[in-house]
């Protein structure tokens, strides 16, 4: 884990509410896609968490949805500005499970994570597919990016404004080795009731500290308590446990 400031180099508006931010600063302690990155924005007393989407050179991009005063703040930051970054956080996801057909499905703002698990994946030659599911076309982003890794990439829609009408699970391919996904937990809770291969999910928690002081992320699994900032924020199918 490292504290450092981190320069803003850009950012993007993909939707009406969520942006692309991109930073530069010191990366090297980020190890794995699935990480996370926990942010001091001025005037709030906690860090706000959001996954590592890429990395490139010493470039780190983010994807963040405007939900409240922290994201709010980060929206009307500009290039030039800088930003206390904890970086390395999380246990990541680990790609050595994926097997050859690896199956990628975000929600929402679930889908920056899988943007670099789908980098490193396609880098070692394995064949990806991703579905990604909004509301609403107007909620869509990251598809061409996904493509222009050579993934085959799927969209699904609520409305059915756009790709196939429904949720991540109405898309579910034939034939895959191993999941990995981020979103909602309703739609989390989905995919481990349809998928037949292991997976790997990745879970939102309300964070206090982010890197495992203060206990406030704990969550009951079948292996005990764990710190969805430490020990997570991805666990594996078979050591996940749903309360009620
Ligand atoms: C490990 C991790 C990775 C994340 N990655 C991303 C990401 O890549 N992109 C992204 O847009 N968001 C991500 N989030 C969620 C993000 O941290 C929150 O949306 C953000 O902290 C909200 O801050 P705020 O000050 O704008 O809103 P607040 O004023 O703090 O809250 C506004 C609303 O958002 C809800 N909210 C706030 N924090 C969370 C949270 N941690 N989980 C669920 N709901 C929350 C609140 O209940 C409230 O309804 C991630 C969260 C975690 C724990
Ligand atoms: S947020 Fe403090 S232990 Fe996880």
């Amino acid at each position: 884990m490292k504290d450092s400031l981190f320069a803003i180099i850009s950012q993007r508006k993909l939707t009406d509410s969520v942006y692309e931010m991109k930073l530069s600063g010191d990366i090297s302690h980020i190890t794995r896609s699935g990480q996370f990155v926990n942010l001091k924005i001025d005037g709030l007393y906690l860090r706000r968490p959001i996954s590592v989407c890429d990395l490139d050179g010493d470039t780190l991009t983010l994807i963040y949805k405007r939900v409240g005063a922290g994201t709010e703040a980060l929206s009307r930051m500009e290039p030039g500005d800088r930003l206390p970054i904890l970086s390395g956080l999380g246990n990541g996801y680990d790609l050595s499970l994926a097997g050859e057909k690896p199956l990628l499905i975000g929600g929402g703002v679930g889908v920056p994570p899988l943007y670099l698990a789908a980098k490193l994946l396609r880098a070692a030659g394995k064949q990806v597919s991703v579905i990604l599911g909004f509301n609403s076309a107007a909620e869509i982003f990251y598809e061409e990016e996904f493509r222009a890794l050579g993934c085959r990439v799927t969209v699904t829609t609520v409305d059915g404004s756009r790709g196939v009408k429904g949720f991540v699970t109405d898309a579910l391919p034939a034939e895959y080795s191993h999941v990995y996904t981020c979103g909602p937990e309703p739609m989390l809770r989905a995919v481990y009731r349809r998928i037949e291969s292991g997976g790997s999910f990745s879970f939102e928690k309300r964070m206090g500290c982010g890197f495992g002081a203060c206990m406030g992320c704990s969550c009951k699994t079948i292996a005990g308590y764990k710190r969805i900032c430490r020990e997570g924020p991805v666990l594996q199918k078979e050591e996940i446990l749903w309360e009620d």
